[in-house]
């Protein structure tokens, strides 16, 4: 490969091949593909696009760059979630013991912020003790024991991203939908999830400062994890303002803290329950996000959520003590209250601006060697839309000493607006991308698929005809029906029929694999899969592979292909025994 020609042939607008796209990131991972050639080839994709093909390949290739997380180990299905970045952005900090105290298993790798933006592993660290450097064994058994871990993003995954990413910032060239796309995505994927959820955040306090561009990059990771073979959603959500009222990280523990006794702001437990609805359905538990947010609420509100999170504070080293006494966060020695000029309703809050004030402060990051202040930040009083009347309290500033508090005070007047009107509620959630309905692409419409597919089953003898659908990581559905012969042993089952056109299909062999697999009969109760069909369950699917079993009264059964079969016989089983076979 000479790689002058991969660059002038995307400069020139024609499509890379998987395998040149493959080649020029080995290459560039291996230190041969040297970085002034990767900023050209970079410039070019800016200019130029990328195609979906080329997009997936990119990402695969950056996800295969490195390790790969293999969370196998940890039972059912695991729902990885990712912010775009924000101000104010404690979402993790609630939304994981949130959902992981309904059983969505939550293994999370985190970073730390830079620049405007914060970090959850900064937020964490804020408590007394806690450590998010846990090593791979420690946590997965961690997640296996309480459902739940918060980690460093380790160096080993995608580090061909890694390097990219670094390079596109002094390259300009980070401004592009295919690069950001597969940038995120390459993550994701390494980090070993079944299923994603992204919050892709659009404003002034964004990377996506409009929703039409906001809404391709969310269609473009959507579009990637699909043809990955995992089920993805993005949710769009409004960044103009900062999110809650807290920003600087032990404030923002507060917050969430705050937030997980059920007393927290509007906007974070609103955009929470939304995130966290699509967590539970994608994870199987919850038929809708009505359910999944019925359940969410319950734990917010009967203390279960608080609870996991003390388990994950414990666990990882931190004082638990933290969920009933805030006093034992870290606190700022100067607390200066900032107040309003002017009479009226606040119009704007400029997100990076105040995540600016905030990061000069103390609590964030303007080079990735900076030290942080885990007491200092900015906790607002009043949130756009809001009346104000002036001399009013406007933002609260935690501060070093008096002279940064003083500077503060001065940057915030450019960064809230106050203007005539009345009072009004902005728009939080702006649109979901890929959602996972019942009624659009959830479990009835695959249960719905497989029901019509039994009208084909060929069942002359025992006149007991079963309907099975796969579907497939794009989201195409492919169906089977029982096929019955007169010697009885020959009978073929719906599910190994629709396995078997699938796997003899194009589909296949372009790289789609199963995403989940409905089965459905006139049975007493959901139908269960025979033994042999288990067998071939396990031999296409994933342990994780999410399967519903159904009967014709609604009654619907979801499960998991490595419930159905544990400890499934596999290739791997073979290994080694090359010796004994040849004898
Ligand atoms: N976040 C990433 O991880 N990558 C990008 O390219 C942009 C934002």
């Amino acid at each position: 490969m000479r790689v002058v020609e991969l660059i002038e042939k995307k400069r020139d607008g024609q499509e890379l091949s998987e395998s040149e796209i493959r080649a020029l990131i080995q290459g560039y991972t291996s230190g041969q593909v040297p970085d002034y050639q990767m900023s050209a080839f970079a410039m070019a994709v800016c200019w130029r696009g990328m195609s979906d093909a080329e997009t997936v390949a990119l990402t695969l290739a950056m996800a295969e760059s490195g390790s790969t997380l293999d969370l196998s180990a940890i039972p059912g299905i695991k729902v990885d979630k990712h912010s775009t970045g924000g101000v104010g952005d404690k979402t993790t900090l609630v939304l994981g013991p949130l959902v992981a105290s309904v059983g969505v298993a939550v293994a999370k790798m985190s970073g730390r912020g830079l620049g405007h933006t914060g970090g959850t592993i900064d937020k964490l660290e804020s408590i007394p003790g806690f450590r998010a450097d846990l090593s791979m064994d420690a946590f997965v058994e961690q997640v296996k024991k309480i459902g739940i871990a918060v980690a460093g993003q380790t160096h080993e995954l995608a580090p061909a991203d890694k390097s990219l990413y670094a390079l596109r910032d002094v390259t300009g060239t980070v401004r592009s939908i295919p690069l950001i796309a597969s940038s995120i995505m390459s993550k994701k994927l390494a980090s070993g999830a079944d299923a994603i959820v992204l919050d892709v955040k659009v404003g002034d306090g964004a990377f996506m400062k409009d929703v039409e561009q906001a809404k391709m990059l969310a269609e473009a990771m959507v579009r990637i994890g699909h043809q990955a073979g995992r089920r993805t959603v993005a949710v769009l959500t409004q960044m103009e303002q900062p999110l809650g009222y807290a920003v600087g990280n032990a404030l923002e523990v507060r917050e969430a803290v705050q937030t997980l006794r059920g007393q927290g702001p509007e906007d974070l437990t609103e955009l929470c329950l939304t995130l966290g609805a699509q967590m539970v359905v994608l994870a199987g538990k919850a038929a809708d996000p009505e359910e999944a947010r019925a359940k969410l609420q319950k734990a917010l509100h009967s203390g279960a959520a608080l609870q996991k999170f003390q388990e994950l504070v414990s666990s990882q080293g931190g004082d638990s003590r933290v969920v009933d006494d805030l006093a034992v966060l870290p606190k700022a020695p100067v607390v200066r209250m900032m107040h309003a000029s002017a009479t009226g309703v606040v119009r704007a809050i400029h997100a990076e601006g105040v995540g600016l004030v905030a990061m000069r402060l103390g609590a964030g990051r303007a080079t990735r060697d900076d030290q942080i202040h885990p007491g200092v930040g900015v906790v607002l009083q009043r949130k756009v839309g809001q009346s104000v009347v002036a001399g009013d309290p406007l933002v609260e500033i935690h501060a070093q000493t008096d002279a940064d508090a003083e500077a503060a005070v001065e940057a915030l007047a450019h960064c809230i607006e106050i203007a005539d009107g009345s009072a009004f509620t902005p728009p939080l959630i702006l649109d979901i991308v890929g959602e996972a309905t019942a009624s659009e692409t959830g479990p009835s419409e695959l249960v719905r698929a497989a029901r019509q597919a039994r009208e084909g089953a060929y069942v002359p003898y025992s006149k007991f005809a079963v309907g099975a659908a796969i579907r497939l990581g794009s989201g195409e559905i492919v169906t089977g029906a029982n096929v019955e012969n007169a010697s009885y042993g020959l009978t073929n089952c719906a599910e190994r029929t629709a396995i078997f056109r699938f796997v003899t299909s194009e589909a296949y062999r372009r790289g789609e694999r199963i995403a989940s697999i409905a089965v459905i009969a006139d049975s007493d109760g959901p139908v269960a899969p025979c033994g042999a069909c288990r067998q071939v369950l396990a031999e296409f699917c994933t342990a994780d592979t999410p399967v519903e079993l159904a009967d014709m009264k609604g009654n619907v059964k979801r499960t998991t292909v490595g419930e159905l079969l544990p400890y499934a016989f596999g290739a791997a089983q073979m290994q080694g025994s090359d010796e004994d076979r040849s004898k």
